[in-house]
């Protein structure tokens, strides 16, 4: 049993790197993790009341992942009139630090996200059917209403009348959008834009997704300057924009003054850090194969005390990318030895050794 649940793992990808609609279906609820109700159940609540919000916690903890289950299509507790829209940062240029390019920005992927033929017809069928796909894997229906990462136009029929007039009224003027971002009002222009959806009873919900992501690999050399340009922008849209708001914080920029100046402004939401990472990583790791069809359970595949060395790659910085990553590969390393039918301690230091090499 357990040498066939490796390689069920490597053939279905069940622990590699997912699209991000993926995310949601695959997220264990910190709520869950470590009781209360103070990451999903208050980033609903701060949602729901407008807040501004900053998910904080390093690289790979689990950001992005958060926001997604809390907004996403398979997110109870969304009520209908909360359209959450995601202003991917890190399609950006550099210039949008910018304040006028970073409205731009924005106005730009709010009319996108409105448009009527965004994505195209195959794009459309395609997202479908893996939306399809991960509602039945995951058994988590998918709810009719506004969703993060979920284009306008394939909001559900049941919304169809809502959803064509707000297409409409945003399109119509798009022209207009244009012309006014471009001449010198993009602000201006934006707060409009909030207006039009608020004038079919909705309330926006920005998203500025992988914020992180951009500030810290794109342009690191750099990184003091745009993250002073991207935090006075966060602080003119609070200005200008009376709506809700949430963006990802790598912990490392609170070091920054204007970070730290902004996030006062900011509800800070910090990710947790898993209780009992041998336990926590279990069910992390067994949501993947159980949403990737792999027969059998984390226990067929994982010796204890392979869980318990993840836990300590887990340990160091809070990971869980990398510890996808490193349990991914020391599946193959394990199946590369022909005695192994489960992971265990040597599969997982080779996978290490390996990570390290290629890292260094
Ligand atoms: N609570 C969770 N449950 C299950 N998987 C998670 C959870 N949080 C994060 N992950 C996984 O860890 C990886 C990194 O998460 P991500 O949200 O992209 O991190 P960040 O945005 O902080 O860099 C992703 O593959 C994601 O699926
Ligand atoms: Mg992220």
């Amino acid at each position: 049993m357990s040498r066939e649940a490796l390689v069920e793992i490597r053939e279905r990808n069940a622990l590699g790197i997912r699209h991000y609609e993926a995310l949601e279906a695959l997220h264990v609820p910190w709520d869950e993790l470590v009781g209360g109700s103070r990451v999903e159940g208050e980033l609903g609540r701060l949602a729901r009341s407008g807040g501004r919000v900053a998910v904080v916690g390093p690289s790979g903890t689990g950001k992005s992942s958060v926001l997604a289950a809390v907004l996403g299509q398979l997110a109870p507790g969304v009520p209908d009139h909360l359209v959450p829209v995601r202003i991917p940062m890190s399609v950006v240029e550099r210039d949008v630090i910018d304040s006028g390019d970073f409205a731009r920005h924005i106005v730009r992927q709010v009319i996108d996200w409105a448009a009527p033929d965004m994505p195209s017809r195959r794009e459309r069928e395609a997202l479908e059917a893996r939306i399809a796909d991960l509602s039945r894997r995951s058994r988590r229906p998918r709810r009719p209403g506004f969703a993060l990462n979920v284009p306008l136009s394939l909001v559900s029929p049941r919304l169809g009348t809502l959803t064509a007039g707000l297409a409409r009224d945003i399109q119509a003027a798009s022209g207009e959008w244009e012309t006014r971002v471009l001449a010198g009002e993009p602000w201006r222009a934006l707060a409009d834009l909030v207006e039009v959806v608020r004038g079919r009873g909705l309330e926006p919900f920005f998203v500025l997704d992988d914020t992180d992501v951009w500030l810290r690999s794109v342009y690191a050399g750099e990184a003091e300057a745009i993250v002073r340009g991207f935090v006075a922008n966060v602080r003119t849209m609070i200005t200008e924009l009376d709506c809700g708001l949430a963006l990802q914080v790598h912990t490392e920029y609170l070091e920054y003054p204007a970070m730290a100046e902004t996030a006062r402004r900011l509800t800070l939401l910090e990710l947790p850090r898993l209780p009992d990472p041998p336990a926590g990583l279990a069910r992390i790791l067994g949501r993947r194969l159980e949403v990737a069809g792999v027969p059998g359970g984390v226990a067929d595949a994982f010796a204890p005390e392979a869980l318990e060395a993840l836990g300590d790659v887990y340990g160091a910085a809070g990971d869980l990318r990398l510890v996808l990553a490193v349990a991914d590969e020391a599946v193959g390393e394990a199946l590369q030895d022909e005695g192994a039918a489960l992971v265990g301690p040597p599969a997982l230091r080779a996978a290490q050794a390996k990570r390290t090499h290629l890292l260094g």
